[in-house]
C-alpha cells in the first residue's frame, strides 16, 4: 500500500504494509538513520521523532496513522545543526556513546518549543521516557537549561 509522509518538509511516497512503523520506514526506505531503534517497544525513547509538534515514539506508530501529517526528525531538526540544543549539546559535549542522544534531543526540542524556560522538575517530567544507559542526565539537564539561556540570549538580539 503506499502512503505519502511529510517528513523535515519534503513529501515521500513509500510502498509498505499499513502496520509498518514509522521507525522502520524512516531509516530503511527514507535512509534518516539517526533517528535509533533501542526497545521497539514505547520503553525507552531513542526513536523520538515530532509528529505535528509533538515527542511521540516512532517504534509505536504504524505509517498508516501518520501519512499526511508533519513528521520531524533529528536529521530536520534544523539545517545547520543551529538549533539552540544542537549548540547546547557541542557545548557542554553531552553525549557518551551518543546512541540515545537523537531521541533526547527531539524530546528536549518538543519541551522547549511548549516551556521555553523549564524548571529541573519540568525538565525531569519530559524526560522521564528517554532513558540513556551512559547515564549523561545531568548533562542532558545541564544541556537543556543551557539550550534556554541561548534560545532566550537569540531572541533578545533579535529584538
Ligand atoms: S525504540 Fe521506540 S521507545 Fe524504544
Ligand atoms: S549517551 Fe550512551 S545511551 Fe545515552
Amino acid at each position: 500500500m503506499t502512503f505519502k509522509l511529510s517528513v523535515n518538509g519534503q513529501t515521500h511516497t513509500v510502498d509498505v504494509a499499513p502496520d509498518t512503523p514509522l521507525l522502520w520506514v524512516l531509516r530503511d526506505h527514507l535512509n534518516l538513520v539517526g533517528t535509533k531503534f533501542g526497545c521497539g517497544a514505547g520503553m525507552c525513547g531513542a526513536c523520538t521523532v515530532h509528529l505535528n509538534g509533538q515527542a511521540v515514539r516512532s517504534c509505536q506508530m504504524p505509517v498508516s496513522a501518520v501519512a499526511g501529517q508533519k513528521i520531524v526528525t533529528i536529521e530536520g531538526l534544523s539545517a545547520d545543526a543551529s538549533h539552540p540544543l544542537q549548540k547546547a549539546w557541542v557545548e557542554l559535549d553531552v553525549p557518551q556513546c551518543g546512541y540515545c542522544q537523537s531521541g533526547q534531543i527531539m524530546s528536549a526540542a518538543a519541551l522547549l518549543a511548549s516551556n521555553p524556560k523549564p524548571s529541573d522538575a519540568d525538565i525531569d517530567a519530559a524526560m522521564t521516557g528517554n532513558l540513556c544507559r551512559c547515564a549523561t542526565y545531568l548533562r542532558i539537564r545541564a544541556g537543556i537549561h543551557r539550550a534556554a539561556e541561548i534560545a532566550a540570549a537569540h531572541t533578545e538580539a533579535a529584538k
